[in-house]
């Protein structure tokens, strides 16, 4: 669609510059009145036409250039402080996810946590500003320290339906986790941006299904 209005954009304004390159020279042949005159006052309103399309042609392209580039994600990774006892753990991540889905809501964030070990990686999606001021707040937890960005670029759509959703590794989905390798990535220190987003879309994907909701995404 883009491409397409480019190349309008290019023949209407060859077809503007060809209007009134004709409109000036009627103008300097013609006398103060006469049939070049009237000619000339012809082509006025379909000059007018031509500028007020191109216009509106130049606003839209804007407009989807606006649209595609505010959409963002960010791919962090980091290690989590939290303490290792379970219940206390479980209570830790309550916490966080309770403060997270508060502000996430509030900034329209959509968001994955990944919590293998002790490593926490997310991905992180909204406007530009949204996820540059979440993910401030979120590099300035002492829960987590060595938060470091894997990725961070234009999106053209989210991937993640919920505001902020936790998945930590466990018997049951030890098999995704394990096909995407992401653990000796992240002790090397090296994850790759792919691996991470194609595990946290798997396991979106799987706990949609175990909640029968999966049909709703196509
Ligand atoms: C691993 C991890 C992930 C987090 N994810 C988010 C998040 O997605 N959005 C968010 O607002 N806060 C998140 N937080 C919590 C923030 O770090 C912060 O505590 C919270 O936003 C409240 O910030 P404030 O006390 O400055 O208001 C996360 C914290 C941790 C440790």
């Amino acid at each position: 669609m883009r491409g397409r209005n480019r190349r309008a954009r290019v023949k209407l304004l060859e077809l503007l510059g060809w209007l009134r390159a004709v409109s000036a020279d009627l103008a300097h042949l013609a006398g103060p009145r006469g049939s070049f005159c009237r000619v000339q006052a012809c082509l006025r309103p379909v000059i007018a036409t031509a500028a007020r399309v191109d216009a509106e042609l130049s606003r839209r392209t804007a407009s989807m250039k606006n649209k595609r580039t505010s959409l963002v994600h960010l791919i962090y990774f980091s290690r989590l402080t939290i303490s290792n006892e379970p219940a206390l753990r479980a209570k830790q991540i309550g916490d966080i996810t309770r403060q997270a889905q508060k502000k996430n809501e509030f900034a329209v964030i959509t968001s994955f946590l990944i919590i293998d070990q002790n490593f926490a990686i997310q991905v992180v999606e909204g406007e530009r500003q949204s996820v540059n001021e979440t993910f401030q707040r979120i590099a300035a937890d002492s829960r987590h320290r060595d938060v470091q960005i894997v990725e961070w670029r234009e999106i053209a759509k989210r991937e993640f339906v919920s505001s902020f959703t936790t998945v930590s590794r466990t018997a049951a989905n030890e098999p995704h986790f394990a096909k995407s390798g992401l653990l000796p990535m992240l002790q090397r220190g090296t994850p790759k941006g792919s691996a991470i987003h194609g595990l946290a879309v798997t396991l979106q994907a799987e706990s949609m299904a175990k909640q029968g909701i999966d049909h709703l995404f196509v």
